[in-house]
């Protein structure tokens, strides 16, 4: 399809030669009456002005219809290939693993990845098609100019084109620092956006002076820059007024000396001929750097594209392909683990737990301590260093990742719903589910009652991220995400710590009814929620310090007395 694109490109960017040619010839029969005119054409009465008009609506009508397709085909393969290109990105990046997520951060990501299609898209609908067509503009009016005058040609291409180019840089110098300039508006605005959004922080730091003085720093900077790039606009102006206008009115002369005389070198009609095509290429060479540019830009997004659509996702890093029963017992052998981009600092230095199917342990200990890591490594959102995890009694790293998260579910302490009806985030795009099933999750999870007091009841609608719920209801849509999601193994990480009491009442009694059948980790800061954990490990700087029942650890224990001790006190 590009091709038959192409095709009709080609047709009428050469059509576009034929303009000058004719306006030339139209423009040059005032005041001139018999001369006889190009061999091709000699046929066709070019001293008929009607004829020639004639002719240049038939020009013009053909350029029309081939132009029309040209850009509806253009513009068909561009979107299929954007298209393309689109989902095999997104589908990249979803399946990159955790450690993608954190060297990049998110909103550049996005913001790249529009901002490169976006370019690819200008690019391949109409940038690729101009420039052809200039190039073609220009070829073809250089060798009709030297047909015409090969003298006044030289001339002509010795001056104008290189003065076009000229003021070319020139203009894109400017506009470079103009951009500069900008960019320090950018800056100096988000000065003023935090200082306002911050605004309580400010006056009770008494920091407005120090404020103002950053403020003004760039606003000084802004006003050298556009001052600067003034003077540089004034000399522009001059240039052109003076260097473009004069070297046009050089060529002009330069022509009418020609037609002059006994035994004129040119006729007043190629003189006007040539005019024309001096016109267009001036045109066609002045927009050409800017269009090259533009092509530049793309190959460099469709780089930036590339890289994250070649970039490893887990699916080929993570090579488990085993699918074992896992009903729930769960074993840390000796695990070191330290994050991939900060591979100095081991996290965890050799945890070894055990939960058996159905049992319920819990991970306590001071923030930092490694608590989520765990967490985050029974996900396989990382791969251990050293030691193994065994999820009944298979190797995680050999169980198909799909599968394994499959089996578990995690109850986060800040929830995440997304932007789609209570119903939907509660099934989670499960095809399956059915209106029963849902309600039967959401009745578990203490939420049937607030979700039925909607007007909508299920088909509510929770707004981007869920800010129109209150965190104890989104809390509980999180628990009848997973109950419904009805997993041997689950995570609750600090599932009740942001919640007030009245509301974690309600989200403690669903997490209770919910943990029945399932190995459960509990990760909590609050003691009181895990005192009925079978085992408790105490984690302190990524080493399991204390473990044993509440009972045991409140007599023997040091770290975990302690933390209990403060709490109670609380
Ligand atoms: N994505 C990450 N990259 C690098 N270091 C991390 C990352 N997440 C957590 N850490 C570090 O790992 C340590 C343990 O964190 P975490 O497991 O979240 O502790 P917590 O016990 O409070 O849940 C902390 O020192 C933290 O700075
Ligand atoms: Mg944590």
């Amino acid at each position: 399809m590009y091709a038959v694109g192409w095709f009709f490109l080609l047709i009428s960017s050469s059509l576009t030669i034929g303009f000058p040619y004719l306006m030339g010839q139209l423009i040059g029969s005032v005041g001139e009456e018999s001369v006889t005119m190009g061999n091709a054409l000699s046929k066709i009465d070019m001293n008929n002005v009607n004829t020639v008009v004639l002719l240049l609506f038939l020009l013009f009508g053909v350029q029309a219809i081939f132009s029309f397709f040209r850009v509806i085909i253009f513009t068909n393969v561009t979107e299929n290939a954007l298209k393309d290109i689109r989902k095999s990105a997104f589908e990249r990046l979803i399946y990159m693993p955790m450690d993608f997520f954190n060297q990049n951060k998110v909103g550049e990501l996005t913001s790249r990845i529009s901002a490169d299609i976006l370019q690819l898209q200008e690019t391949m609908r109409t940038t690729i098609a101009e420039f052809f067509r200039q190039i073609i503009t220009v070829v073809g009016s250089v060798i009709f100019l030297l047909v015409i005058s090969w003298k006044l040609a030289l001339i002509m291409v010795a001056t104008v084109p290189v003065m076009a180019i000229i003021a070319v840089f020139f203009g894109r110098f400017i506009r470079k620092l103009s951009k500069q300039a900008q960019d320090f508006s950018a800056e100096s605005n988000s000065i003023v956006e935090e200082a306002l959004m911050g605004i309580s922080n400010v006056k009770s730091f008494t920091n407005e002076l120090f404020i103002l003085k950053k403020y003004q720093k760039s606003i000084d900077e802004i006003k050298s820059l556009n001052v600067k790039s003034g003077m540089w606009r004034g000399l522009f102006v001059s240039f052109i007024i003076f260097c473009m206008t004069g070297a046009i009115v050089f060529i002009v002369w330069q022509g009418i000396l020609m037609t002059q005389g006994t035994h004129p070198e040119l006729t007043s009609k190629s003189f006007s001929t040539f005019m024309m095509f001096t016109i267009m290429m001036v045109a066609a060479v002045g927009s050409i750097p800017d269009m090259y540019a533009g092509i530049q830009r793309s190959i460099g997004a469709t780089e930036n594209l590339m890289n994250i659509i070649h970039e490893k996702s887990e699916k080929d890093l993570l090579k488990g392909i085993q699918k074992p029963v896992i009903n729930g017992k769960v074993n840390f052998e000796k695990v070191h683990f330290s994050y991939p981009q900060r591979k100095d600092i081991e996290i965890l230095k050799g945890i070894s737990l055990s939960a058996e199917e159905n049992e319920t342990i819990a991970l306590v200990g001071s923030s930092g301590a490694g608590k989520s890591t765990i967490s985050s490594l029974l996900l396989n959102y990382y791969s251990v260093d050293a030691g193994a995890i065994l999820f009944d009694g298979v190797n995680a790293k050999d169980i198909e990742t799909e599968h394994l998260r499959s089996h578990i579910a995690i109850v986060p302490q800040e929830v995440i719903l997304f932007a789609g009806s209570i119903q939907e985030n509660i099934s989670f795009g499960n095809p399956n589910a059915t209106p029963e099933e849902i309600k039967a999750a959401a009745e578990k999870a203490n939420a049937l009652e607030f979700i039925l007091s909607f007007p909508e009841g299920m088909e509510t609608q929770v707004g981007d991220r869920g800010i129109q719920l209150s965190g104890g209801q989104k809390q509980r849509i999180a628990i009848a995400r997973a109950v419904f999601k009805d997993p041997p193994i689950l995570i609750l990480d600090e599932a009740t710590s942001q919640l007030d009491t009245e509301s974690e009442i309600l989200v403690q009694e669903a997490i209770d009814r919910m943990m029945k059948g399932r190995t459960v980790f509990v990760i909590a800061h609050r003691l009181s929620t895990i005192k009925h954990a079978s085992t408790i490990y105490v984690l302190d700087l990524g080493r399991i310090v204390e473990k044993g029942s509440h009972e045991e650890l409140i007599h023997k224990g040091e770290l975990y007395k302690r933390l209990y001790n403060m709490q109670c006190k609380a």
